[in-house]
């Protein structure tokens, strides 16, 4: 529901529909984006506009400040990063190995799935952020692959926030390790199809998910709970999913928690024919769908689970620098750590880091004034990223 309110009265989760300083041809300005940070209201509303419409609706709750995310981490990001990296290398050899197997008809090795979904699972106890830091450092051209990894290390991280045990959340890593197995059998034509796939094209595309459970009851001891999941991981809350168009409680929580998170992972992904989408865009977009394809609930535990700025994240501070979420801040999710690689003219520097949340009250005080996608920007992460 759109609400005019005054420019005083923004606050960080409100939606801004628009404001009124346009040209006398188009007088109403559109701005269309969520404000994270009191800072970022500045770079979206000018000065010298009074009233502003919001969009009550669309409102988001944003992490409370007060409230801890997640659990204290164990091992630094610095100590945990290279054991993640190597199991990253490893997980890729068995989805690729895997996958290909599948594609030539051979019988799909599951054997090594769960000792690799364990050793997922302990690196997100050891250090939540570290596997998920890897996710945006990885070309776009092996997508099928680090899809199913992101997929199973990030349903295992928000399982984890939801309270899960240790075998669910070996239940829910596998169904995301799998869940797209059964795309393996459609032709690359269709998979790479950089345009809209034609109406034959999208029908072969929604068989996925049951060619996926198809191929993994063939194996004796797989779970239901992951039958389940990777069967109903394209429903939707409104009913608008396939394959069978199930609604609200009649899909299953693994399977709610592997759609958010195959959802996020394709937004943020880079593809041949799309660049990845920032995290703090894709957050945004996604709780457009909130009460339609998703549960009001699922997005909003995703949010919290997630955080605003994930660490990897690549931002402007508000002295006009740009860097690269390094840290989270649990306790403050708004003042992260921060590695600035690149001054205010988009040059590289020394890099340093700031603890925003240090700096905080200090003359040198800043915030993330805005969150940008690496690739518009042609950033490489990697290169910065290790603590
Ligand atoms: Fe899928």
């Amino acid at each position: 529901m759109h609400q005019r309110i005054k420019r005083n009265e923004l606050k960080p989760g409100m939606f801004v529909v628009s404001h009124g300083l346009g040209t006398f041809v188009s007088p109403i300005v559109h701005v269309g984006a969520h404000i994270f940070l009191q800072s970022q209201i500045q770079a979206l509303v000018p000065p010298d506009v009074e009233d502003v419409l919001i969009d009550t609706a669309a409102a988001m709750p944003l992490p409370d400040e007060a409230t801890p995310l997640g659990a204290p981490v164990t091992v630094s990001l610095g100590e945990e990063l290279p054991a993640a990296r190597r199991l990253y290398s490893e997980a890729l050899d068995y989805v690729r190995h895997f996958v290909d197997g599948v594609r030539r008809g051979t019988h799909a090795d599951l054997n090594a799935a769960t000792p690799l979904v364990e050793s997922f699972i302990e690196s997100v106890f050891r250090n939540e952020t570290a596997a998920v830091t890897l996710f945006k450092l990885r070309g776009f051209d092996e997508y099928t692959y680090t899809h199913s990894i992101n997929v199973s290390i990030l349903a295992v991280l928000l399982g984890k926030h939801l309270g899960l045990g240790r075998p669910d959340l070996l239940k829910l890593g596998l169904a995301g390790l799998l869940h797209d197995v059964g795309k393996a059998r459609l032709p690359a034509s269709i998979l790479k199809k950089p345009g809209k796939l034609t109406e034959s094209e999208f029908r072969a595309v929604q068989t996925h998910p049951a060619e996926s459970h198809k191929l993994l009851l063939q194996h004796e001891n797989m779970p239901p709970e992951v039958l389940r999941a990777v069967l109903e991981h394209h429903e939707r809350h409104d009913g608008s999913g396939y394959p069978h168009g199930h609604k609200g409680d009649a899909i299953a929580t693994f399977s709610r928690i592997v759609a958010l998170v195959d959802v996020y992972d394709a937004l943020t992904s880079q593809r041949v024919y799309k660049a990845a989408m920032a995290p703090a865009k894709a957050l945004s977009l996604m709780f457009q769908m909130r009460g339609g394809q998703f549960a009001a609930d699922d997005i909003d535990n995703f949010i919290r689970c997630i955080g605003v700025f994930p660490v990897g994240s690549f931002v402007r501070l508000s002295g006009g620098e740009f860097g690269i979420v390094a840290r989270a801040n649990p306790l403050r999710p708004t003042k992260p750590e921060i590695k600035v690689i690149l001054d205010s003219a988009m040059c590289p520097r020394k890099p340093c880091t700031l603890n925003l949340e240090a700096l905080e009250g200090t003359p040198e005080s800043q915030d993330i004034a805005e969150v940008l996608s690496p690739a518009e920007h042609r950033i490489d992460l990697e290169r910065y990223i290790d603590a």
